[in-house]
């Protein structure tokens, strides 16, 4: 897709990843690998097919495998030159040679609105697309952020991905209210992070895929601390659904699988390694 309007993707990958210590205590959880290639480059190639080629990665304290991973390394590629290992680069390298990669550090894991700000100054003043790489999608006939850049050259105006979770789970995610404009497209007048059940407007939560319109900047720097006293992404939305240009929750269609949790990274696998996904 290559008259993409979005041409840039930030990945937010400085989060602790407690929920995988001890695997997290010293490598980002963004390079656990599903069967044999590590979570951020899915993401990196879902954001390519929907015609980006500006990376721009959030990082933090021990996260420097991610660039390391996104970089030439000669002395393996030399090692393994001229033997059928290879095409096990092939891939990588496609995505180096078509990509730029930027990187920024969050100083402090203040939540990721707070994540996605510091990336203003890889981004600039163009609307842009987020991933978290630990939701991982498989949607067999086009990627989900693929989707999401379709509607957003109909609507031009911010878009979350979401999906119906059980009520019970509605503590774990942003979850929205809204009026179903077309058939999987709400216009969302509510937005709450991590609600009770009793609490939450609906079963539709947020997943790892956004497209923002680059006033959201703005909107977050004037955002206060929120759940867990972090700056949080589902309150800076909530202000631009209601008092800036609307936002769209996209029920997309594929699968996610929560990779940040052991049994969701433990399907993935599975799925990724029967069906030959990797
Ligand atoms: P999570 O809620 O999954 O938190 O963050 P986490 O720290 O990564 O994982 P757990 O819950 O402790 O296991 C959602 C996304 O936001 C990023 C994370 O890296 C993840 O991609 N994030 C979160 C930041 O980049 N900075 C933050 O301050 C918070």
């Amino acid at each position: 897709m290559s008259d993409s309007p979005i041409k840039k993707c930030l990945f937010p990958a400085a989060g602790y990843g407690t929920r995988f210590l001890p695997t997290t205590k010293s490598m980002p959880k963004e390079m656990m690998p599903v069967v044999n290639k590590p979570l951020i480059q899915y993401g990196v190639e879902e954001a390519m097919e929907a015609g980006m080629n500006g990376m721009a990665i959030i990082t933090g304290r021990g996260k420097r495998a991610l660039a390391d991973h996104f970089d030439i390394n000669y002395e393996l590629e030399h090692q393994i030159a001229g033997t059928d290992k290879e095409e096990l680069l092939e891939q990588i390298r496609h995505v180096i040679d078509n990509c730029t990669f930027s990187y920024t550090r969050q100083i402090e894991m203040k939540g990721l609105g707070h994540a996605i700000l510091t990336g203003e100054t890889l981004i600039g003043d163009q609307p842009f697309a987020v991933v978290l790489a630990d939701d991982l999608c498989y949607s067999p006939d086009q990627g989900v952020l693929s989707q999401m850049v379709e509607l957003y050259k109909k609507h031009s105006c911010s878009i979350v991905a979401i999906e119906e979770v059980p009520k019970d789970e509605t503590h774990k995610y942003g979850v929205i209210a809204g009026d179903e404009i077309e058939p999987g497209l709400i216009k969302i007048t509510d937005m709450v992070e991590k609600p009770d059940s009793a609490d939450a407007p609906s079963n539709l939560a947020i997943i790892g895929r956004y497209i923002l319109t680059p006033d959201i900047f703005d909107i977050i720097r004037d955002t206060p601390p929120g759940r867990n006293n972090e700056v949080q992404i589902t309150d800076a939305l909530l202000t631009q659904a209601t008092q800036g240009a609307g936002v769209l929750g996209y029920k997309f269609k594929g699968r996610r699988f929560d990779c940040g949790s052991v049994p969701g990274f433990m399907d993935a696998s599975k799925f990724y390694f029967e069906n030959d996904l990797y």
